[in-house]
């Protein structure tokens, strides 16, 4: 297991370029499924779960390959075999995004319910709902979701769910749409920078769509979609994360490769704690000088704060003077990095869906384990905040969600040291194909 040392109580300054969206990449990446001829994809972040889900492309025989530090070429090779492998599909959520593309496009799937992080119970039901809407016949067993239809027909599709609407789900049901008989309109569609980003790719490949963004998608289906080029947006997670760290470590970060406009409820929430940002076209300046501020927020679906940002939020707020309120209402349950962040020394009451913190709490170094992806974000920013050795043990996870965080974070002049193999080092070219399926 991974491990990060951290000796925190450093500043930061220094400019960081930000990646392009994971979030947007895994399900440009199952679209391609879809599609005749040769996609090519710039601005794909090395991440592990890019790594898995080329395993789990790679075996229903979509080649993926690495050509630049940053590009993927996908391309179809064999469209037999349309069965996933069950242990690299359950090491992710995105996973589920190869069911719709492939029941669309060769008429039968069987895909693992898929896995991610535990963030509470994640259900596929509106997955499922909408792609019985457009006839596919769907079982459940073992394990596995058997889908099957003749040709897709084009429904009116309700997603919301108890939580409001579904990221994935919206992605499924408009990949699946694109190739189905007739229009589908989907009703409380999600509205995330990322689902526009699918669309965007969808669209320059011969799909009809109009209102992605907005809660109402209409997709016209097609016959064919000729693969294109396509430049993933950038990730306003990884952004919004070195935001943080500028805010708990204090001192003036330069985000570059950014889209400030997808990031307008995180900055209105970091300038309540006086957190200041200045923008540019593209680059975003992040600066925190004197005491933070306690501040009350929510996560929601967008445009509201995204809730993977609230636990590197709930960080900060650690060192923030007053009572703050933490609530997410995507995922009343994502609250694994509370009980690690109080062996920091915070005080954190966890009630239902709300975490309260009072600060500002003088963090002290600590052996702390990473269990989530943006948990453990969460955990590293609080070691920068933190006097004397942070340890945060369970890299892998962070690694699935950010290319070389402590490389970049060293950059911004922290200390902090990676004990462990990386994923892969800087300017491998090649992904990390190591476990290809068999
Ligand atoms: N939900 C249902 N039924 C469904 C689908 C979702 O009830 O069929 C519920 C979920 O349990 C949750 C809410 O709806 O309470 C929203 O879930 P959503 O489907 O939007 O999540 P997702 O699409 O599975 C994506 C991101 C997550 C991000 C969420 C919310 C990817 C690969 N994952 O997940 O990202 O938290 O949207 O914005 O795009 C991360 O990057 O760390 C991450 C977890």
């Amino acid at each position: 297991m991974s491990e990060v040392r951290i000796e925190g109580g450093r500043r930061l300054h220094g400019t960081v370029k930000i990646n392009g969206a994971k979030n947007a990449s895994l399900p440009i990446m199952a679209a391609a499924l879809l599609c005749e001829g040769k996609t090519v994809l710039d601005r794909v972040p090395r991440l592990t779960d890019v790594s898995t889900l080329a395993i789990i492309l790679d075996s229903v025989g979509l080649s993926v390959e690495r050509t630049g530090p940053h590009t993927l070429e996908l391309e179809p090779r064999d469209e037999a075999n349309c069965s996933c492998p069950h242990d690299h599909a359950i090491a992710m959520r995105a996973s589920i995004c190869v069911l719709g593309p492939l029941v669309a496009k060769r008429k039968h799937a069987r895909v693992p319910l898929p896995g991610g992080c535990v963030l509470g119970e994640r259900p596929v039901d509106l997955h499922l709902k909408g792609l019985r809407a457009m006839g596919v016949d769907i079982k459940q067993k073992g394990g596995y979701i058997f889908a099957e239809a003749e040709r897709l027909k084009g429904a009116r599709i309700y997603l919301g769910g108890p939580h409001g609407s579904t990221v994935l789900g919206t992605a499924n049901i408009m990949m699946a749409a694109t190739l189905a008989e007739g229009v589908t309109v989907i009703e409380h569609a999600a509205s995330e920078p990322e689902i526009c980003d699918l669309a965007d790719y969808l669209q320059k490949c011969g799909a009809s769509i109009s209102g992605a963004g907005t809660h109402t998608i209409r997709i016209e289906g097609v016959n064919r979609l000729e693969g294109c080029l396509h430049h993933v947006i950038p990730d306003r997670i990884e952004a919004g994360t070195y935001a943080c760290a500028a805010a708990i470590a204090g001192g003036e970060v330069t985000l570059q490769n950014v889209r400030s406009d997808h990031m307008a409820a995180l900055r209105d929430v970091m300038e309540s704690m006086g957190v200041e940002f200045e923008l540019d076209a593209s680059t975003m300046i992040v600066r925190r000088k004197g005491t933070l501020r306690a501040t009350d927020c929510t996560a929601l679906p967008y445009p509201g704060l995204p809730t993977d940002m609230q636990p590197q939020l709930l960080a900060v707020l650690t060192a923030a003077e007053g009572t703050s309120v933490v609530t997410d209402s995507v995922y009343p349950e994502r609250f694994t990095h509370v009980g690690e962040l109080l062996r920091l020394g915070a005080d954190i009451v966890r009630q239902g869906p709300q975490a309260v913190i009072r600060g500002p709490s003088a963090l002290t170094g600590a052996y702390v384990r990473a269990s989530d992806l943006r948990g453990g974000a969460s955990l590293i920013l609080a070691g920068l905040g933190a006097e004397g050795e942070t340890v945060v043990a369970g890299i892998e996870h962070v690694d699935r969600g950010y290319e070389l965080l402590d490389e970049k974070l060293l950059g911004l002049h922290a200390t902090v040291k990676r004990q462990g193999a990386p994923p892969y080092q800087a300017g491998q070219l090649q992904l990390p194909f190591h476990k290809r399926a068999s």
